[in-house]
């Protein structure tokens, strides 16, 4: 089995040939961060436009990249949704045109879905899981239980976690885009120095939330003073927030796997997915968590832990696998929860 992916539901144009067999055939990802730079975030409209001047090319390139013709593929998955309107709409046209021309069976694929069943495609992991899926958009811990099989454990009851990273190192000052860019700064800073707040710690169920984490760090620098920051204070409040950061992740985690084990006793990892998962010392605080609780970790590598196709073709292998296919008349979808019962998240 052959899957084509395409991604555009944010600032990655991206597609990307994937089997079965889960050999990545080829994987290429166009960031446009470049073009949004200047902005310090990701504008929708330049987006859109960018992803459809760029998707034609990276979808011949793909296919070339993996000595793959339209006639040997057995599919087409394209994101569609949740993500920026016009960006989705880009990949899933043209997903669509692809399969009514080949007659290929497709697949409209829930970028949140693709998140978290990566760890599937890079490590063969057997359901069911816990998965913890943080991104730019989002932070939720689900119960995943098969494809379209999902439990909501707890979400963000403001901001996601990559916002929360995004803002606070625009505030600090630090470059654009924030995560890795607060992370960097982080490496050298001292985690002890500033007392920022740990919202959610120890409160029962498994939500979020960081604006108010967001607000300490703002104060933080309304109580220094004036003037751009010297490097080590930065890099000290970085480190800090980072740390805040990761307690409330860790906590959270050791919640939700109590409940995942009284759930699912035959499941036994821990998966962390999604654009933040590829910060190194949030990751090892949640393998601690998962090994202090006898549970295996899975963290994908990390160019498969932010935006790609590779994920959107190996959910769409899990969904043909499963018998589940979509019409051509498939909508995009700004939102989109991945536990369909469940309520939408605030914010
Ligand atoms: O999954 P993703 O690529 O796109 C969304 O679907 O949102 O996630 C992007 C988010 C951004 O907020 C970015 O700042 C964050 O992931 N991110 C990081 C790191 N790398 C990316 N956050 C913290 N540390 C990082 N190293
Ligand atoms: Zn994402």
């Amino acid at each position: 089995m052959r899957v084509l992916g395409i991604e555009t539901s944010c600032d990655e144009t991206a597609a990307a040939v994937v089997g079965g067999d889960r050999r990545i055939l080829s994987n290429v990802v166009l960031s446009q961060l470049d073009e949004h730079r200047p902005y310090g975030g990701v504008v929708p409209e330049i987006a859109a436009r960018s992803h459809l001047d760029h998707i034609g090319g990276l979808v011949a390139r793909a296919l070339r990249e993996a000595g793959t013709g339209y006639e040997d593929l057995d599919g087409v998955a394209a994101t569609a949704g949740p993500g920026l309107i016009g960006g989705v709409m880009v990949g899933l046209m043209t997903g669509k045109a692809i399969a009514l021309v080949r007659k290929l069976p497709f697949v409209a694929v829930n970028h949140m879905e693709a998140h978290a069943l990566t760890p599937r495609l890079t490590d063969g992991i057997e359901f069911p899981y816990l998965a913890l899926l943080v991104s730019g958009g989002h932070c939720m811990l689900l119960a995943v239980r098969g494809p379209g099989g999902y439990r909501r454990y707890g979400s963000t009851v403001d901001d996601a976690v990559g916002e929360a990273f995004d803002k606070t190192a625009k505030m600090i000052g630090l470059g654009y885009p924030g995560g890795p860019a607060l992370e960097e700064a982080a490496r050298t800073g001292d985690p002890a120095r500033f007392d920022l707040p740990r919202p959610m710690l120890g409160r029962p169920g498994c939500d979020f939330s960081f604006s108010g984490l967001k607000t300490a760090v703002r104060r933080t620098l309304d109580a220094l003073p004036a003037g751009p920051l010297d490097p080590k204070t930065a890099s000290d409040l970085a480190a800090s927030f980072q740390q805040a950061v990761a307690d409330v992740l860790a906590d959270r985690a050791a919640r939700a796997i109590a409940r995942f084990r009284e759930e699912f006793p035959g499941g036994s990892t821990l998966v962390v997915a999604g654009g933040v998962a590829a910060n190194r010392h949030l990751r090892a605080a949640l393998e601690k968590t998962a090994q202090s609780n006898g549970m295996r970790f899975v963290a994908p590598p990390l160019a498969l832990c932010t935006d790609n196709a590779a994920m959107v073709a190996w959910a769409g292998i899990e969904r043909l696998g499963a018998g589940l296919t979509d019409s051509l008349d498939a909508p995009a979808r700004p939102r989109w929860p991945l536990d369909e019962t469940a309520a939408e998240p605030r914010g």
